[in-house]
C-alpha cells in the first residue's frame, strides 16, 4: 500500500477516536454504561448471544433526543461493557413503528429462513400502526418477524408480516420468544394491557394461543409491558420466572419492573403465590429482559430511565443509559423463591486501588465492595465541591436500603425528582455484602449477593467523586474501591 494512503487512513482512524472520545466526554455522559452516540434510546430489544458476540438493539429514534417513530438500533460487545454502536436493524415500514421484541438464534431452521448452513437469528416484534391509532381502532399493535443470515448485522423483514395480528387490543405488544424443549416448540410471552398471554408456534410464523395469566394479579397501576418468561434449576427444582414491566405503578413511581414465580408447563403459568415482587427497588430500571442464547447463565440488563421524566432529563445530544447488564438468579429465603441480580464481571474494566481511611476521593466511576452488620445503621455519602450530595444507606429501624438524591444535582425538570427511594432487606442473614457501581449519572445497589437492587440515576453539575461513610460500628468491613476504566477508550 502506498505510504501517502497508510498516512490518510491513518488520519482518519486518528480523527475518529478523538471524536468518539469528544462525544463520550459530554457533561452527564456515562462513562461505564451503553449509551447511544446521540439521539433517543428506550427499551433494550433483541438481546442475544451469538457467535461470540452480545447483541444489544434498542429502542431508537434517531432524528431526536424525546421519544418518536421507533426503529431499532444496535450495538454490539464480546464483554457484555464495550459496545460498538452499528447501524440501525430495524426501520419503521408501512405496517408501523419498530416496538419493543426479542431475538432467538433458530438452530434447527424452524422458520425456514435458513439457507447454505447459516443458522437465521430472528428478530420478532412488535409493529404499531400510529395511523390505526389516530383514527381510534384496536387493531393497532400487531406482531412481525426479521430474519438475519449473517449474525445479526443486516436484517430482512418477512413479506408475510404481521405473523400474529390483534385479537381487537389496544396493548398487545413487546413478544419475548423462547424455546420450549419438551414440546419442541416456540413460546411467545406477550403484554396485553393488564395481563400476559402465551402463545405457541413450530415455525415462528403462526401462532396459537395457550393461555393468560395476571388479571387482577400483582400490581395494577398502569398498563403491563416488556415481560420475559424463563427457567430456573433451584435445588434441583424447575422454577420459571415471569418477568413484568409496568408503567406506571411502579414501586417509586411511574415506570417499573414486577416479577412473578411458579411453573410453566409448556402452555399455561402458575404463580406459587400472588404476592407482588420488584425486580428492583430504585426508580430507574425499566423494560428488563434477558439475553436469549446465554445457556445456563441468565442475564439481564434494563433501560436505566423512568417514564416520568425520560425524555426531560438534562443531557443535551442522547437521552439515556442502560444498567450495567447483571447475572440473573432465583433464591429461596424462607418458602419464597426471590430474585438475585448481580453485575456480570467488571474485569475488563477494573483497576484496584487502596484506601487508607474512610474518608475516599474517588477518581471517576468506581465499585465499592463492603459488609455491614445488618444491627447497624450506614450511610456513604458522595458528595463534589458545589455540595451536591448523593446518599445510600442502610436504615436498622426501617430494615431497608435507600437512596436519597435529593440534593444530587439537578432536578429542576420534573418535580419529585429529587427524593428518597427506600428497598427493603430480603436477606435474613447478620451479614449484609454490598456492591455498588457508580457512574457518573447513575448508582445501582447490589445488596446480600444481589437479593436487594436499586438503581437511580442523578445529574450532578461535577462527578459525585468524595464519599464519607459513616456506620453505627465504626467501620465498613473488607472495604474494596475498584476504579473503573472508561469504556469508550
Ligand atoms: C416500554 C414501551 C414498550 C413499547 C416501547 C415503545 O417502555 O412502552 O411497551 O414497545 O416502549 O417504544
Amino acid at each position: 500500500m502506498p505510504v501517502r494512503l497508510l498516512c490518510i487512513m491513518f488520519l482518519i482512524a486518528a480523527s475518529e477516536t478523538s471524536m468518539a472520545q469528544e462525544i463520550y466526554r459530554e457533561p452527564f455522559r456515562p462513562q461505564v454504561h451503553f449509551s447511544p452516540k446521540a439521539h433517543w434510546m428506550n427499551d433494550p430489544n433483541g438481546l442475544i448471544y451469538f457467535k461470540g458476540n452480545y447483541h444489544l438493539f434498542f429502542q431508537y429514534y434517531p432524528d431526536s433526543t424525546v421519544w418518536g417513530p421507533m426503529h431499532w438500533g444496535h450495538a454490539i460487545s464480546t464483554d457484555l461493557l464495550h459496545w460498538k454502536e452499528q447501524p440501525i436493524a430495524l426501520f419503521p415500514d408501512s405496517l408501523g413503528y419498530i416496538f419493543s421484541g426479542s431475538a432467538i438464534a433458530d438452530s434447527l431452521n424452524t422458520s425456514g429462513f435458513g439457507s447454505n448452513g447459516a443458522i437465521p437469528l430472528i428478530a420478532v416484534f412488535t409493529q404499531h400502526d400510529p395511523a390505526g391509532e389516530q383514527a381510534g381502532t384496536n387493531h393497532f399493535q400487531n406482531q412481525g418477524i426479521a430474519f438475519s443470515l449473517d449474525a445479526g448485522l443486516h436484517w430482512t423483514k418477512y413479506p408475510g408480516n404481521p405473523v400474529l395480528r390483534t385479537p381487537g387490543l389496544k396493548d398487545f405488544r413487546d413478544p419475548k420468544v423462547m424455546w420450549y424443549p419438551p414440546d419442541k416448540k416456540w413460546i411467545m410471552t406477550l403484554a396485553a394491557g393488564d395481563r400476559i398471554l402465551f402463545y405457541s408456534s413450530a415455525n415462528l410464523k403462526a401462532w396459537n394461543q395457550e393461555s393468560e395469566f395476571g388479571a387482577g394479579i400483582g400490581a395494577h397501576g398502569g398498563v403491563w409491558e416488556c415481560p420475559d418468561l424463563l427457567p430456573f434449576l433451584v435445588d434441583g427444582k424447575r422454577i420459571w420466572l415471569l418477568i413484568v414491566s409496568i408503567n406506571p405503578g411502579g414501586i417509586q413511581g411511574g415506570s417499573g419492573t414486577q416479577y412473578f414465580v411458579g411453573d410453566f408447563d409448556g402452555k399455561k403459568f402458575t404463580p406459587g403465590d400472588t404476592s407482588t415482587r420488584w425486580m428492583d427497588y430504585g426508580a430507574d430500571d425499566y423494560a428488563g429482559v434477558t439475553f436469549s442464547n446465554t445457556g445456563k447463565t441468565k442475564i439481564f440488563m434494563g433501560w436505566m430511565s423512568n417514564w416520568k421524566y425520560a425524555t426531560k432529563v438534562p443531557t443535551l445530544k442522547w437521552r439515556s443509559t442502560m444498567t450495567i447488564p447483571r447475572i440473573l438468579g432465583l433464591k429461596k429465603i424462607g418458602q419464597k423463591y426471590f430474585t438475585t441480580m448481580m453485575p456480570v464481571s467488571l474485569a475488563a474494566i477494573s483497576e484496584s486501588i487502596k484506601i487508607s481511611s474512610q474518608q475516599i476521593h474517588l477518581d471517576g466511576p468506581s465499585r465499592m465492595d463492603f459488609t455491614c452488620s445488618a444491627g447497624n445503621s450506614f450511610s456513604l455519602t458522595f458528595s463534589n465541591d458545589q455540595g451536591q450530595a448523593l446518599v445510600f444507606g442502610f436504615d436498622k429501624g426501617k430494615n431497608a436500603f435507600y437512596i436519597d438524591r435529593r440534593k444530587a444535582g439537578r432536578s429542576d425538570f420534573y418535580p419529585s425528582f429529587a427524593a428518597v427511594h427506600y428497598a427493603p432487606r430480603i436477606a435474613d442473614s447478620k451479614e449484609s455484602a454490598i456492591s455498588l457501581i457508580l457512574d457518573n449519572t447513575s448508582l445501582e445497589i447490589f445488596a446480600d449477593q444481589g437479593l436487594t437492587t436499586m438503581t437511580d440515576i442523578f445529574f450532578p453539575d461535577q462527578p459525585l467523586n468524595d464519599c464519607h461513610i459513616e456506620t453505627d460500628s465504626g467501620k465498613a468491613g473488607n472495604l474494596t474501591v475498584t476504579k473503573l476504566k472508561s469504556i469508550w477508550h
